[in-house]
């Protein structure tokens, strides 16, 4: 008789995004005539840069012609993608990464949600609350987390994020081995300053544990003091790999393109205590479960870092930095304290209410999708998070439309 991995009966009724589209859909179905504004979900609205939809169309004629057609690709990424984000994201800001380090892939959830599969089951795991769902749920899966109790899993240290820190949580008091850092934070938007994530860093190395360290939304920094990336601190090579993606800057969340930066001194340990290279392991699994993403797409990729690219890029990330900066203010003058917006492309809110209730207050009385801060844990309730990620003439009417349900 087939058995199921029971270790997914633990997991949560459904993953949040997929359970706050069906409630949304429910309400438009029974309210066809009302315009909804989806500031939930971070899915970027505006189109492909022009530099990424040239080369994107170049390189589908080059797989139409036979001299230039190209089966497989290398798994990891073909050398230009690497070569171009080794120097351009690391190289240029001073940190010591080489384009083999560099594993290009179709993002950064996948990513951060397959990685675990190399460490094992023994481990202690810390992750953010609130977090992103996936650091929790892909550990579930692989039976790492005990069962959940009281809103939480038994086996999961929780570093919590809270209005008293100011969003970036304190070093766990006890060991733990492999820790989940989202910096700029989703949900909250709240950054880490250098001297923070030094200590995370010292942390990692005094444990030999590893920093799992995901900087999907490194492009929206803006105070030149925020590192954008864990390796702009020193000693991150033996302790952290880094995540990253185009989705967020360069609208590639429909396209599908990200990368994964695995430092080639960074160890793990076997039962013995003897080091096995990091790389190795996932580069092994890298080759034997990915294929590579498409010699196009990769294409399309490379060209944000052409001088037209460039400013395409930097036009998209102040268009939602604006419309992150409205939100916050807004929010703030209707008297509701908020943090990110200014270095992320998140508000998050205090609510003062039951996030779910908050959610349904924006869903039914301004046609305002926003999501709820406890489906991303105890430390969210209390919260919702507004998304940057529309056109500023959506923001705007839905702005209007909270100032209107909100006004004191
Ligand atoms: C979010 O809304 O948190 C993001 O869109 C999730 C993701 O990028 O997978």
């Amino acid at each position: 008789m087939i058995q199921i991995n029971e270790h997914y009966l633990k997991l949560q009724a459904s993953y949040l995004f997929s359970d706050i589209a069906k409630r949304v859909n429910a309400y438009q179905a029974a309210n066809p005539d009302k315009k909804l504004i989806r500031m939930g979900i971070g899915d970027v609205t505006e189109p492909l840069p022009a530099a990424c939809l040239e080369a994107f169309h170049a390189a589908i004629d080059e797989m139409g012609a036979r001299t230039s057609f190209r089966g497989y690709g290398p798994e990891q990424g073909y050398d230009f993608l690497r070569s171009a984000i080794a120097l351009n994201e690391y190289q240029s800001l001073g940190c010591d990464i080489a384009a083999d380090e560099i594993f290009v892939s179709d993002g950064a959830k996948c990513d951060t949600g397959n990685i675990q599969e190399i460490f094992g089951l023994n481990n202690r795991v810390a992750v953010p609350d609130p977090v992103y769902p996936v650091y929790v749920d892909t550990n579930v899966m692989a039976g790492r987390t005990g069962t959940f109790v009281q809103g939480r899993y038994e086996g999961l240290t929780y570093l919590e994020c809270t209005p008293e820190n100011g969003y970036v949580p304190a070093l766990p008091e006890g060991d733990v081995d492999l820790i989940y850092l989202c910096f700029p934070n989703n949900p909250t938007g709240a950054v880490a300053t250098r001297e923070q994530l030094q200590a995370w860093v010292e942390y990692a190395l005094s444990r030999r544990a590893i920093i799992l360290y995901d900087a999907a939304y490194w492009a929206f920094i803006r105070d030149p003091q925020i590192p954008r990336s864990i390796f702009e601190i020193p000693g991150a090579r033996e302790c952290a790999i880094e995540f990253r993606s185009f989705s967020k800057n360069a609208g590639f969340t429909g396209t599908r393109c990200a990368f994964t930066v695995v430092p080639k001194e960074l160890k793990a340990y076997d039962g013995a205590g003897e080091a096995v290279l990091v790389h190795k392991l996932w580069n092994r699994r890298h080759t034997t479960k990915f294929n590579g993403v498409s010699y196009p797409v990769q294409k399309a990729a490379a060209a944000i870092y052409s001088d037209a690219g460039r400013a395409q890029v930097a036009t998209l990330i102040d268009l939602y930095m604006a419309n992150a900066a409205l939100i916050r203010t807004t929010m703030e003058s209707l008297g509701y304290a908020c943090v990110g917006g200014d270095n992320a492309p998140y508000v998050w809110i205090q609510t003062g209410a039951s996030s779910w209730e908050f959610f349904d207050r924006l869903l039914q009385s301004a046609g305002v999708v926003c999501t709820p801060g406890a489906g991303f844990g105890k430390c969210g309730e209390g919260h919702v998070r507004l998304s940057a990620f529309n056109s500023r003439a959506n923001v705007e009417e839905a702005l209007q439309r909270i100032r209107a349900l909100l006004k004191p």
